[in-house]
């Protein structure tokens, strides 16, 4: 599977997730196997361009992770190939176009899916960013704004037209949210349509329904809350498409999970090499930890755990549990607690 010149070594990706799929989460994903591409959060435009440090760590990632994308918001096409020539600089193989968050903070601003109210103007952004790059520019979007206005099959036909590699469709719609269910018969549709690669991304929080996507006639899928349930999921779907049982994972391998993931985590900022990450030419260096790094890493657990006690029995005392340590220590003894003494098999 190729979106433009880059090689994806699986059709299985990582959607992007804000708050959620950090570097750190990207990292221990990636390692376990199964995974084509991982996308960062979203990072805003404005922000690059106005080199903010907090918009730059959004955009940090680490080599191993390749191949990567990073995704942007805006509105102005001016700024987005602004951004796109910073993402470009920072080494990114893909650059992406959030047209999909329904959130108004982001949506009043003409941004996020409020660009499929306008498709002339989101495929001007489409081609401002195609003319400033020569990595891939692809599209994520939903279904459309509402249920009477489900016009991905014309922006997506626009957007292709505009120069963008691939598309992703959500099959929702702005207004659902993440109510009801994705429509992947629309994302089948509008794959038979193009020409271009089309990812389809939505509800898929099991190892069979990944390759039952896959197998509906789409270039790839992208697994979002089902990989912040089960890490594994898409090691598994690769399992499956081999001809192989999906593999097992023990409690011990999803309590290591996390206390990995609690080192990615302070170790961020913190003791990586120079030079190991991929930071924007000119941004300032982020040094000494901040204030409050420890506390950050707790809320960092707390959100994945919210989704990662979905995947297991009695995940409400994990989730519980989790909510109520104060500090790294006291998340690392619960961690063991709840998953080392565990039996082994699951
Ligand atoms: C917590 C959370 C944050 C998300 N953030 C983004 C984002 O930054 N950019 C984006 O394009 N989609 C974002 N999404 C949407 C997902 O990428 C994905 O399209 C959606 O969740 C449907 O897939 P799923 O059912 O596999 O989760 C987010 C979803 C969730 C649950």
């Amino acid at each position: 599977m190729k979106v433009g010149s880059i090689e994806l070594p699986s059709p299985f990706v990582v959607a992007p997730m804000a708050g959620m799929t950090d570097t750190g989460f990207r990292r221990l994903v990636k390692r376990h196997g199964g995974c084509g591409l991982v996308v960062t959060e979203m990072v805003s435009s404005e922000g690059l361009v106005r080199g903010i440090d907090r918009t730059l760590e959004y955009a940090e990632y680490t080599e191993e992770e390749r191949p990567v994308s990073i995704q942007i918001f805006g509105g102005d096409p001016v700024k987005m190939a602004d951004a796109a020539r910073i993402v470009q600089d920072m080494g990114a193989d893909i650059v992406d176009i959030n047209m999909g968050c329904p959130v108004p903070k982001i949506a009043k601003h003409n941004a996020g899916c409020s660009l499929m109210r306008e498709p002339d103007h989101a495929a001007r952004v489409v081609e401002a960013m195609v003319g400033a790059v020569t990595i891939p520019v692809t599209v994520k979007m939903r279904a459309g704004w509402t249920d009477k206005d489900r016009n991905a099959p014309v922006l997506a036909r626009k957007v292709q037209d505009a120069g963008a590699s691939a598309i992703t469709i959500h099959g929702r719609t702005a207004e659902q949210s993440y109510s009801g269910f994705a429509d992947w018969e629309l994302v089948r549709q509008i794959a038979s349509d193009l020409q271009i690669p089309v990812f389809g991304s939505g509800d898929c929080v099991e190892p069979e329904q990944v390759v039952e996507r896959m197998n509906s006639g789409v270039g790839g899928v992208l697994v979002g809350r089902g990989v912040l349930r089960n890490p594994w999921i898409l090691a598994q779907a690769a399992d499956l498409v081999a001809g192989r049982t999906p593999r097992a994972v023990s409690m011990q391998e999803r309590g290591q999970f996390l206390l990995d993931y609690i080192d990615l985590l302070l170790d961020q900022r913190e003791h990586e090499q120079q030079g190991f990450r991929h930071v924007a030419p000119g941004a300032s260096q982020l040094s000494s930890p901040a204030s409050g790094h420890q506390r950050w890493v707790i809320n960092k657990l707390r959100a994945l755990c919210a989704w990662y006690s979905k995947g297991l029995d009695s995940g409400s005392h994990l989730r519980v549990a989790v909510n109520s340590a104060e500090s790294v220590s006291q998340l690392r003894h619960l961690i063991e607690d709840f998953f080392m003494t565990a039996p082994a098999a699951v």
